[in-house]
């Protein structure tokens, strides 16, 4: 069977999900497109490559990315470090002829990602940007019943993303605070998430009028570059640094095909885990869906019988997309790493194939020009249009 050798960049949280999507890939479908080779992990931190290596089961680390991309063994960059790096890394493997898989956002702001497009258009790889929630066979699901009109016109989308792990104002000023390495607070962190929903499901966004909110302006700093997202606290008299990007963002959007809606986001809602919703009506029925309870899809169709008209729980399983390579039952459960085994799935498939594959990088440009939008718009407290010309340049 073919294989693909991957080089992953980035041994953190992401890190760990994604060796395990190589890792899982071929024991959920089979026959597998390929199956991944974990060739090679790069860290700054030569210690974490070390430890990725033998962890996540690579053959082989580096600290310095740029002997990985030189590599000609290397057929896959997976690019999971923090957001100041993606370009000049994605552009350096576009040059070098490796397809490329990159987390989200795609980059600090929409200049920076159409960098990255560019390259990636001009060598001809292929790419794919890690919005992997829409992965989510329940998701997917939706996108279905949309799509074959089960839903008819739809007139609006309501998506929320609400976590509680940085509400604590002593959790530490990670790279996720900070403009120059995360390009965004919330917005860019987990609001391009609900982004990602909005155009899948509905269409492209035009306009947005939003607010931001930086709620804990000072954090203490911490050591190292690994965001702990709030599990480690700062010790007592640690010096704290400015906080420069969105703790929460509200905002309306306007769709291109007349549909209206809101998305928002905040990593200060206590109690809220990983709350990323959507709300969708149209005209002939209802979705909702929550990734608190990702099994499930609520429905609700307005040609039911009066009497019996009500939203109603459809669990995942077989039936359902992804479902021939996930488990047999509905309901047994799917997790986060599901949704990346299935991103992997998608994304070695389209390059064996030579296929079409979303989100690309096409996308997250999209995803990029629409937050910035939505900073601008927070700004300049007035709707503001999603095209190039009247964005701001963010960092
Ligand atoms: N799709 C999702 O659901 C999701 C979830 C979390 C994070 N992310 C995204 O994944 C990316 C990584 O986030 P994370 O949570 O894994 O971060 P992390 O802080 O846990 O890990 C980042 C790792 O990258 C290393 N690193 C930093 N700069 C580097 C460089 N220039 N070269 C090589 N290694 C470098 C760090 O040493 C660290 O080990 C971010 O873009 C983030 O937005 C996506």
């Amino acid at each position: 069977m073919k294989k693909m050798n991957i080089g992953m960049i980035g041994a953190g949280f992401m890190g760990k999900a994604h060796a395990l999507s190589y890792a899982a890939m071929p024991m959920f479908f089979w026959p597998a497109p390929a199956i991944p080779v974990r060739k090679m992990v790069a860290d700054v931190n030569e210690k974490a490559a070390k430890d990725a290596a033998e962890r996540l089961g690579f053959e082989s680390y580096t600290s310095d990315w740029r002997k990985m991309i030189e590599n000609p063994d290397i057929d896959l960059i997976d690019i999971v470090t923090p957001n100041d790096s993606h370009a000049e890394i994605a552009i350096a493997a576009a040059r070098a002829g490796k397809h490329i898989i990159c987390e989200k956002p795609l980059a600090r702001d929409a200049a920076e990602a159409k960098t990255m497009l560019d390259a990636v258009k001009a060598s001809g790889v292929k790419h794919m940007v890690a919005f992997n929630y829409r992965r989510t066979p329940a998701v997917a699901l939706a996108k279905k019943y949309i799509e074959e009109g089960s839903l008819g016109k739809i007139l609006n989308f309501r998506g929320t993303y609400l976590q509680d792990w940085s509400a604590d104002p002593n959790s530490p000023l990670s790279w996720r605070f900070q403009k120059k390495i995360a390009g965004s607070g919330a917005l860019g962190d987990i609001g391009t998430h609900v982004i990602d929903f909005a155009r899948y499901l509905v269409g492209e966004i035009s306009e947005v009028m939003a607010s931001t909110k930086t709620w804990i302006p000072e954090r203490p700093t911490q050591s190292g570059g690994v965001d702990k997202l709030g599990t480690v606290k700062a010790a007592e008299n640690v010096e704290k640094k400015a906080v420069d990007v969105d703790d929460e963002f509200i905002s309306l959007i306007k769709f291109e095909n007349g549909a209206i809606g809101s998305i928002e986001a905040t990593r200060n809602g206590w109690g809220r885990n990983n709350f990323l919703t959507f709300e969708i009506h149209g005209e002939k029925g209802s979705l909702y869906f929550n990734y608190e309870r990702r099994d499930e899809l609520q429905v609700c169709f307005a040609d039911d019988p009066e009497d019996r008209r009500g939203f109603r729980t459809i669990y995942t399983g077989p039936a359902h997309p992804y479902g021939e390579g996930l488990w047999p039952i509905p309901a047994l459960g799917i997790g986060y790493g599901e949704t990346k085994i299935i991103e992997i799935y998608d994304f070695v498939k389209s390059i064996v194939n030579d296929t079409e594959v979303s989100p690309d990088f096409n996308d997250g440009y999209q995803i990029a020009l629409i937050s910035d939008a939505i900073l601008a718009s927070a700004e300049q407290k007035q709707w503001v249009k999603v095209e190039e010309k009247s964005l701001i340049k963010t960092v």
